[in-house]
C-alpha cells in the first residue's frame, strides 16, 4: 500500500515535550536506533534530523493498516528530536519553527509539566498540527505488555481494573490539556483531526502504540498538509548545528526542506563575522554518515552534514543560500547581514570581567549563554570548538574561570591555564557546569 506521489516531499516532524517524557526513546523506536542510551546524562542537547523511510513505516504498520487500508504517498518522515531540559528553549523553538507536524510527548504518569506547556504554546503560535504521544503506558499498574502491538490490541488483553486505571490517567491529562485550550481526543475516537489533536497512547519501551503513531503521521500530513509538502524547486535550507571536527574542519548539519544541493555548489552563509561565501566540499547524508566520500547530490526534504571551508562561525538557525548564475550577490549579502543582526541579538556578552565560555557548537553555546544569563553568571568572552592559547589568555582576565562544554582541552593548555591561575570547569551536561561554577565561587569566598 505504498504508492509514492513524486510531487510530495517528506514532512518534517518535530518531537517536543518535557525532560524525560520519552522523546528520544520514541524516536529510537521509530528509527530503530539506540541514541537515548548513549547520551550524556540521558539528556538530549542537540537537534538532529533523520529520515524514516516510507518502506520502514509501511513495514511497521502492516497489521494496523489492514483495517484502514490507507495508501502511503509521501517518501518518508523527517524527524527532529529536541531537548526537554529548560535551558534549551532556543533549540525547541528552532525545531518547532522548521516543522510541518509535531509529536508532543506527555508522560501519562506526570501529566503536563513546565516544558510540555512551553511546547504547546510554541505549537499553538506556529499553528502546527500535532499529535500527543501519551507515553509510558507500560507502567500503568498491572499492565500486560504486548510488544510492538497496535494500542487497541494491547488494550484488549488488559483486565478491567487496568483499563480503568489507564482511562483515569488519560482523562486527567485530557483535562489538563483542556486548560491549555487543547481539545485532545484519543485518536480512535477522533472525528475531527483538524480541530482536535489526537492522543496516541504509547510505550517507547515495549513499542505499544508506535504503529498507530507511525500511521497517523502520514495520514495527517497527506490529508491536511498536501500544499505545504508539495515539492518546490527553490532551495530552502536551514543550518541546525555547526561543528568543528578534528581532521575534517567545519561541518554544518542542515535541514534541506526544498530544492537540491550539489557537491561544489557555491553558497552564502550567515556567520558571526557577517556573510561568508564558500563551497560545499562534501555532502554526507545523515542516514549514512560513515561513508566519508559522501554523495554528489541531495534533494529535499532531507537532513545532511556538509563540509565547507570557513563555515565554523556560521550561526545555527540561519538559512543557507545557494549562489546560482542569476543570483544578485550584493542583494543577497544585504539580506544575510540583516539576518545576522537578528540572530546575534542574544550574544550580548562582551562585558569584560565575567567567565570565559567555550562550547562545541553555536547551538550549544547559545543554550549555555541563555542558561548562564538566567543564573546571573556574567560572561566575559566566548569561543567555539576546542580551546586554543588565545582562549586561555582571555580567561586570565575577570573571573579567571573557563567553562568548557563538550570540548577537549589539551594538557599543555591545561598547564598554561593552571600557571596563570585560571580554573577550568568542564562538563558535558550544561547544568553541571553551573553547579560546579557556584561551588567554585563559594570556595573562593572562603
Ligand atoms: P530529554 O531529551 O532529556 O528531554 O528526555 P527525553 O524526553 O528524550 O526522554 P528519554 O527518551 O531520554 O527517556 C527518559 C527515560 O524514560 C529513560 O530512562 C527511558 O528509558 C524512559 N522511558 C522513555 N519512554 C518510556 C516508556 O514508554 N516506558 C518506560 N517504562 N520508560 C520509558
Ligand atoms: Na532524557
Ligand atoms: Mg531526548
Amino acid at each position: 500500500y505504498v504508492k509514492l506521489d513524486s510531487s510530495l516531499r517528506s514532512p518534517v516532524c518535530c518531537v517536543l515535550g518535557h525532560v524525560d517524557a520519552g522523546k528520544t526513546s520514541i524516536l529510537d523506536r521509530i528509527r530503530r536506533s539506540r541514541v537515548a542510551a548513549g547520551e550524556a546524562g540521558g539528556i538530549t542537547q542537540q537537534i538532529a534530523a533523520t529520515l524514516v523511510s516510507i518502506e520502514d513505516i509501511a513495514a511497521e504498520t502492516v497489521s494496523i493498516n489492514r483495517s484502514h487500508n490507507f495508501t502511503l504517498k509521501i517518501p518518508g518522515i523527517l524527524v527532529i528530536d529536541t531537548p526537554g531540559h529548560e535551558s534549551f528553549s532556543n533549540l525547541r523553538t528552532r525545531g518547532s519553527t522548521l516543522c510541518d507536524v509535531a509529536i508532543l510527548v506527555v508522560d501519562i504518569h506526570s501529566g503536563l509539566q513546565m516544558q510540555t506547556i512551553e511546547s504547546i504554546k510554541l505549537l499553538q503560535s506556529k499553528r502546527a498540527p500535532f499529535v500527543i504521544a501519551l507515553n509510558k503506558v507500560d507502567r500503568v499498574y498491572g499492565w500486560k505488555s504486548v510488544t510492538n502491538s497496535p494500542f487497541k490490541d494491547s488494550l484488549k488483553v488488559q483486565t478491567e481494573e487496568v483499563v480503568q486505571e489507564f482511562e483515569k490517567k488519560m482523562e486527567a491529562v485530557i483535562a489538563e490539556l483542556a486548560m491549555q485550550q487543547v481539545n485532545a481526543v484519543p485518536y480512535y475516537k477522533n472525528k475531527d483531526f483538524r480541530k482536535c489533536p489526537a492522543i496516541v497512547p504509547t510505550s517507547a519501551v515495549t513499542g505499544e502504540g508506535i504503529p498507530d503513531l507511525l500511521l497517523l503521521l502520514p495520514l495527517l500530513s497527506q490529508k491536511f498538509l498536501s500544499d505545504r509538502i508539495t515539492k518546490r524547486d527553490a532551495v530552502e535550507c536551514n543550518v541546525l548545528e555547526v561543528k568543528v571536527q578534528d581532521g575534517v574542519g567545519s561541518t554544518l548539519d542542515v535541514l534541506l526542506l526544498n530544492g537540491s544541493l550539489n557537491r561544489g555548489d557555491k553558497i552564502m552563509l550567515c556567520t558571526l563575522n557577517g556573510a561568508v561565501t564558500t563551497k560545499i566540499q562534501t555532502i554526507l547524508e545523515s542516514s549514512n554518515m560513515k561513508s566519508a566520500s559522501g554523495v554528489q547530490r541531495i534533494e529535499g526534504a532531507i537532513g545532511a552534514r556538509l563540509i565547507c571551508k570557513g563555515a565554523e562561525k556560521t550561526l545555527a538557525g540561519t538559512e543557507l543560500h545557494v549562489i546560482g548564475p542569476k543570483t544578485n550577490e550584493v542583494e543577497l549579502k544585504k539580506k544575510v547581514e540583516a539576518e545576522l543582526e537578528t540572530a546575534t541579538s542574544y550574544l550580548s556578552s562582551g562585558s569584560n570581567g565575567g567567565v570565559h565560555v567555550q562550547a562545541s557548537s553555536l547551538g550549544s553555546l547559545e543554550a549555555l549563554l541563555d542558561f548562564l544569563k538566567a543564573s546571573d553568571i556574567p560572561v566575559g568572552s566566548i569561543g567555539i570548538g576546542d580551546p586554543n592559547k588565545k582562549d586561555v589568555m582571555k580567561s586570565s582576565n575577570g573571573y579567571k574561570c573557563m567553562l568548557l562544554f563538550d570540548v577537549h582541552i589539551s594538557n599543555p593548555l591545561r598547564k598554561m591555564a593552571e600557571d596563570s591561575g585560571v580554573t577550568i570547569i568542564a562538563a558535558d551536561v550544561i547544568y553541571h557546569l553551573c553547579d560546579e561554577f557556584r561551588r567554585l565561587m563559594r570556595t573562593r569566598q572562603m
